[in-house]
């Protein structure tokens, strides 16, 4: 029987949103899609193309939580897509979770939610939980994507990149990634977010939002990023150059071998 657009298969969607939340790793992405078709909607340009014959939307989100969850139920209402994956970078905030991992979200916590004393700290209010799960079958299929980039890094990065940024057998992690609009870039905030959440791997800016919108609809949705920085006082030196140079490579290598999985 065929499936509607947009429906979903178990892990293998028919219509992928893919969302990444810097230029350069869309850009990156793109040049794999050779038939994508420009569509511009609240500002965002989102792009249709197929890659290995799969439909796929790839849009930037932009920024921190509002403008992830309403690049989401765009993708999800206008563009009817069956799954979300969202790629970036990420801070490092677990220990062992050095610059050039890759982390891989199992859930999401929106770490500057705090409707206390009314509800428990992190708890999104009305939904009875601080935890966004992302989908199971979804990510083992991206953590099997991502482990076969990570087994030869130099052939994605090049030889350059991995020198420059001092790449030591890049890793992959799974477990609880932190959301929050805020770019953490001190020692003192990386340590109290650890603190108030131990279990933490990484903090982002949009992820949670995502799994949000996507718990609403019920639609699988998967989070990869690259660990930039450790959230600590020198956060943001090379942050672009190591998106340019590591990251959005990383993410179009991945998204290469999702894609040519399924
Ligand atoms: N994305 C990459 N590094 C980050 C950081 N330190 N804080 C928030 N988002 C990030």
């Amino acid at each position: 029987m065929a499936l509607p657009p947009g429906a979903n298969d178990g892990a293998r969607p028919r219509r992928i949103g893919v969302v990444a939340a810097m230029h350069p790793e869309l850009a990156a992405v793109l040049g794999r899609m050779p038939d994508e078709q420009r569509q511009r909607v609240a500002g965002r340009d989102f792009r249709v193309g197929h890659w290995h014959g799969h439909e796929v939307v790839a849009v930037l989100s932009g920024v921190g939580k509002v403008a992830a969850a309403t690049t989401a139920t765009l993708l999800i209402e206008r563009f009817g897509v069956g799954a979300l994956l969202f790629t970036g970078t990420a801070g490092g905030l677990g220990e062992g979770v050095k610059v050039g991992d890759l982390v891989l979200a199992s859930s999401f916590v929106q770490h500057d939610m705090d409707a206390s004393p009314l509800f428990p700290r992190f708890e999104v209010p009305l939904y009875g939980r601080a935890r966004f799960d992302t989908d199971g079958p979804l990510s083992a299929r991206v953590a099997q994507a991502a482990r076969q980039v990570l087994a030869d890094a130099s052939a994605t990065l090049g030889v350059d990149a991995v020198a420059e940024f001092a790449l030591h057998a890049p890793t992959l992690h799974a477990g609880l990634i932190l959301s929050g609009d805020r770019f953490v870039a001190t020692s003192a905030e990386s340590a109290a977010l650890r603190q108030a959440l131990p279990e933490a791997l990484a903090v982002e800016m949009e992820g949670a939002a995502v799994a949000q919108v996507c718990h609403d609809w019920a639609l699988p949705f998967a989070a990869l990023r690259t660990v930039s920085d450790r959230a600590d006082d020198s956060a943001h030196v090379d942050f672009m150059r190591f998106i340019d140079q590591v990251a959005s490579r990383y993410s179009a290598a991945v998204l290469e071998a999702y894609f040519s999985s399924l």
